[in-house]
């Protein structure tokens, strides 16, 4: 309905993250982010939610639109890539969003075989996470963050 208030989230991609499709099936599955990006602004828009999506390969750019939307956005779904390890920078970003945020992973970040995709530095400032399930796992993530958005009544 015309005029009618609108619940945003922000789907946020960092780095390499452009190359799905590309990088290992394994791991990463064979859709595009295009294709993700897709499915789940489609998934959010069923749920009531508008949906914003944003991919850079640069710290600093990813920190900026974090900083942009932690008012704007009601709630976040983050795969930072490889930042997930070590960026202290978007972990301290992601501390002043002010809704929920969801961090996912495609693939079994936990049990993969690099000791160093173990740990999340972000990991204490989200509110959930889902890694491991691929593509579904963005869509758990709306369904999460769906369910905690939803106007009251
Ligand atoms: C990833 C896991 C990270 O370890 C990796 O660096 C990525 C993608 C995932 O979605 O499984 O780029 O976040």
């Amino acid at each position: 309905m015309a005029g009618e208030l609108e619940v945003t989230i922000a789907l946020l991609h960092g780095v390499n993250l452009n190359m799905l499709g590309v990088r290992d099936p394994e791991h990463y599955d064979t859709m595009t982010l295009a294709e993700l990006e897709g499915s789940v602004v489609i998934e959010a828009r069923a749920a009531g939610l508008a949906c914003i999506s944003f991919q850079t390969n640069h710290e600093g750019e990813l920190v900026e639109k974090i900083q942009e939307l932690r008012e704007r956005a009601a709630g976040m779904i983050i795969n930072p890539g490889a930042w997930t390890h070590y960026s202290y920078a978007i972990r301290d970003a992601l501390e002043l969003v002010e809704g929920p945020v969801v961090e996912v992973h495609l693939s079994d970040v936990e049990s993969r075989p690099e000791e160093w995709r173990h740990h999340s530095v972000i990991r204490d400032v989200c509110d959930y996470m889902v890694a491991g399930k691929g593509a579904a796992g963005y869509s758990e993530a709306v369904e999460w963050l769906a369910e905690r958005l939803k106007p009251a009544g």
